[in-house]
């Protein structure tokens, strides 16, 4: 499937509102749509929204440099920010209201409880059913001040090239890191087929729960929170030459994953009240009483 990148020229002048749902929205409607169901045209999405994910993406394509993503790793992945457990973290995370859309459903909570259900629905392993569970608590580092750009999105190596199916890559012009010259071949400063472990991502949610969660889930699921908005690897299948053996085993992995993310939403919310004992001896079965983030 070809994805459909909206050209520029579309888009209105720029407006000030931008949040994470438009851009979880964008990706799930206009860029990778749910195969065989019927979508509403790019024309359609609101425009205030498609401003929004329009400048969400200019700022992060601009800021997210090799310097930039190791002073966010100097920064939080000590994980000494703080001792929560996964259901504080929980509470945490569902008080980012997206205050710019009194009628949005979804909060993250539901957005959790959606994915988990789905997973849990087609008969996968209680670890995968875990890992729809918690795979966003990394956006905490909004609640720790961090601005959206620099938590949500696509994500992507930084110190090579940027390649050109990652979405809204226009931005990228204004990169600085695009006047280094290390960077600007296609495996820049790495070695090829050095293994995605040794590549340094953009800096987001995606890559700081892994640290958060590296020491407790199986390694599937640790590669399924770490890259599951790494659109361009597990959509466009970029990005080989850095890969190496085990990640090309894990990519399946990943790609399992995708759909629940992108699209379950059940007309019909799952009741958290009713399925909190389930979920509490499932964190109770893999994870420690708390986490530090
Ligand atoms: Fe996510
Ligand atoms: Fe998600």
């Amino acid at each position: 499937m070809t994805p459909h990148y909206p050209e520029d020229s579309d888009l209105p002048p720029e407006t000030a509102r931008r949040d994470m749902h438009d851009w979880e929205e964008f990706v799930a409607n206009h860029v990778y749509p749910e195969p065989h169901k019927p979508q509403s045209s790019y024309r359609n999405y609101d425009a205030q929204a498609r401003e929004g994910v329009r400048d969400f993406y200019r700022k992060n394509h601009r800021h997210q440099t090799v310097d930039f993503v190791e002073a966010q790793r100097a920064k939080y992945l000590p994980l000494q920010t703080r001792r929560l457990t996964v259901l504080e973290a929980l509470d945490y995370l569902n008080t980012l209201v997206d205050d710019s859309d009194p009628d949005i459903e979804l909060d993250q909570l539901q957005h959790l409880l959606q994915t988990s259900e789905s997973i849990r629905h087609d008969g996968h392993p209680d670890w995968f059913v875990l890992t729809g569970l918690v795979h966003d608590l990394g956006k905490l580092l909004c609640l720790f001040g961090e601005p959206q750009w620099a938590v949500v999105g696509d994500t992507f190596p930084v110190g090579c090239a940027f390649n050109n199916r990652i979405v809204y890559h226009g931005f990228f012009d204004e990169n600085p890191d695009r006047a280094v010259p290390d960077y600007g071949s296609e495996s820049g400063m790495y070695e090829p087929g050095c293994g995605l472990r040794k590549v340094l991502m953009s800096w987001g949610h995606d890559e700081y729960l892994f640290h958060v969660m590296k020491d407790y889930l199986p390694e599937p699921a640790l590669y399924m929170i770490r890259y599951h908005s790494f659109y361009a690897w597990h959509r466009e299948g970029q990005y080989d030459h850095l890969c190496d053996d085990h990640d090309r085993e894990m990519l399946p992995w990943v790609q399992a994953f995708n759909p629940y993310d992108l699209y379950s939403k059940n007309p019909t919310p799952p009741n958290w009240n009713e399925l909190k004992p389930y979920y509490m001896e499932l964190i109770r079965k893999y994870l420690p009483a708390e986490l530090s983030f």
